[in-house]
């Protein structure tokens, strides 16, 4: 079928990369279905709950044993029905191949690949017990999976012409544990052979911009570099996980390039995050995390990038990690508690995020549902702004990575693993911020709330983000945050507010001025001050006096 709706495209491979759809910049303002929400019958009570979020985007998983439930025999009905309550319902879809594997195991491989597991072999743990993990080191394994994906690539093709499915994740949370690396036959024997070629030229290459721990791991690195795994990488548990993360890789870009052959989507991986204090075989190791970065992307040129699902509290640390190690930042899942909305606003204003998108987004309710659609809401008025603007980017509490002044940025309140620096430059001032977070009305008593917080002691989020739109001009869209500005130049100069005002932009893009603020809203003009517990967007005026 010939298609006439251009395809949906990143246009780099690089921290800057932005999704274009239909030709135009798209910001993902996403949610993941839990993992059996997707389907016809289940998903039909909750489309009023997806649509009060503001959503513009559904993760779906698509099972490899519910298309190919025997070899070579497909069966889309889920999927097509998934195409077409998305289409109804107004809403672009990320599908996720639940293939090889779906949290560290296998669990998603069809009952004639589960039970032959001669043609089909598992890793294996150090003791040598077979797992419910395919093993990566069989070709059988890759190419299996390899086929149900390009078939449900081509069947994609087939019957999305206008691209309703912009991205697709391949696979899902991949990683061995317990143990760093699979113990199978096939395993053992590569890991006793030398590390190839093609890593270390890749290695080699690239070793100046190399991540900080792979670096220290390589400190006696040069062009002559030969051996073993254990030889290059040291007989440890973090060498294990590199050897482990290269075939994982290999065997996801084989996966990947089959399908991007059929149609050529976006495509990525997601990484299930690294438990504070745990070591390699202690989490799900050898996944796309940021310290295995650079050996994803030697072994698997054809994914676009990797992604983190972040549910710890310290988001801005796990996101920054993520841009640092070379990625743009997609955020596939997220915890749904009220910070959600403030993370979104973060992952947008700070690293012009492709997307973020709360897990189990059916499930959300209360002020955390409240909370998202207010934070989806300034994400989508702002939009274009934000899609134009050249994002900070930078470590939180580091100066920035270029020299030129980043136009917008994304605040969050410090917490105990996250300290934000009180000054960031946006356009050409300084921006100071401080925070409140009120609490959250109660429900209830006894009710316990999305955060599992009981009532009342749950605190709404705050976050902004900043940009500048021109001289003297700034958008700010946020909430429980207020702003004053500075001269970086420390000239003397004291920045002024000329005006501020309360608006919307409306669905052709038009300013509609809702109030103007020059009083006690900013405290005479010494401060910018987005409310605490209400979503606002303000246009501000500054000027410089002496
Ligand atoms: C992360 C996984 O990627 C999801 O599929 C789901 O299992 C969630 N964890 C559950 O919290």
């Amino acid at each position: 079928m010939n298609t006439t709706t251009p395809k949906p495209y990143l246009t780099s491979r690089g921290t800057d990369a932005r999704l274009i759809v239909g030709g135009e910049p798209f910001l993902i303002r996403g949610g993941e279905l839990g993992n059996s929400s997707g389907e016809r019958a289940y998903l039909n009570n909750y489309w009023p709950v997806l649509e009060s979020l503001n959503l513009n985007t559904l993760l779906v998983p698509v099972y490899w044993d519910a298309i190919e439930p025997n070899e070579g025999q497909f069966e889309w009905r889920i999927v097509d029905e998934l195409l077409e309550d998305a289409r109804a319902h107004n809403m672009r879809l990320v599908l996720l191949w639940f293939g090889s594997w779906k949290n560290s195991m296998s669990s998603y491989v069809p009952a004639w690949v589960k039970t032959d597991f001669e043609r089909f072999p598992r890793a294996r743990s150090a003791s040598g017990m077979a797992m419910e993990i395919l093993s990566p080191f069989y070709q059988a394994n890759q190419d299996a999976d390899a086929k149900a994906f390009a078939a449900l690539m081509a069947h994609l093709r087939e019957v999305d012409p206008q691209h309703t499915v912009i991205m697709v994740q391949v696979e899902n949370e991949i990683g061995m544990i317990p143990g760093a690396r699979d113990h199978s036959a096939a395993a053992n024997k590569a890991w006793s052979e030398p590390v190839p070629a093609e890593l270390l030229d890749y290695l080699y290459a690239h070793r100046a911009e190399l991540g900080d721990t792979l670096k220290a791991q390589l400190a006696d690195f040069d062009a002559n570099t030969e051996g073993t795994w254990a030889q290059v990488f040291g007989d440890t548990p973090a060498a294990e996980e590199i050897f482990q993360a290269w075939a994982f890789a290999k065997y996801v870009d084989a996966v990947t390039a089959a399908g991007k052959a059929e149609l050529e989507l976006p495509m990525f991986t997601n990484a299930a995050l690294i438990r504070t204090g745990t070591q390699p075989g202690q989490y799900p190791s050898a996944g796309p995390l940021p310290h295995l970065a650079d050996i994803w992307r030697a072994g698997a040129p054809a994914l676009d990038f990797i992604a983190p699902d972040i549910y710890f509290p310290n988001y801005a640390e796990w996101a920054d990690a993520y841009v640092t190690s070379g990625n743009p930042l997609f955020v596939p899942e997220a915890l749904r508690s009220v910070d959600a909305a403030a993370n979104a606003l973060y992952s947008f204003g700070k690293h012009g995020a492709i997307g973020f998108c709360p897990f189990g987004i059916e499930s959300i309710s209360g002020n955390a549902a409240r909370m998202l659609a207010g934070a989806n809401e300034v994400v989508a008025q702002l939009a274009p702004y934000i899609a134009a603007a050249d994002a900070d980017r930078a470590p939180q509490g580091r100066a920035q990575f270029s020299t030129t002044a980043p136009t917008m940025t994304g605040l969050l309140p410090p917490t105990d693993n996250q300290r934000a620096p009180h000054r960031i430059r946006v356009g050409d001032y300084d921006v100071e911020a401080t925070y409140e977070r009120v609490p959250a009305p109660t429900l209830a008593d006894g009710v316990i709330n999305e955060s599992g917080q009981a009532a009342g002691t749950e605190k709404l989020p705050a976050a902004a983000i900043v940009i500048s739109t021109g001289e003297d001009e700034y958008l700010v869209g946020g909430i429980g945050v207020t702003l004053t500005f500075h001269d970086p130049t420390r000239s003397g100069d004291i920045i002024g507010i000329i005006s501020a005002a309360e608006g919307r932009f409306d669905e052709t893009g038009e300013w509609d001025q809702i109030r103007w603020l020059n009083g006690d809203q900013t405290h005479q003009g010494r401060h910018i001050r987005l409310e605490p517990g209400r979503f606002a967007i303000q246009k501000v005026k500054l000027y410089r006096y002496r």
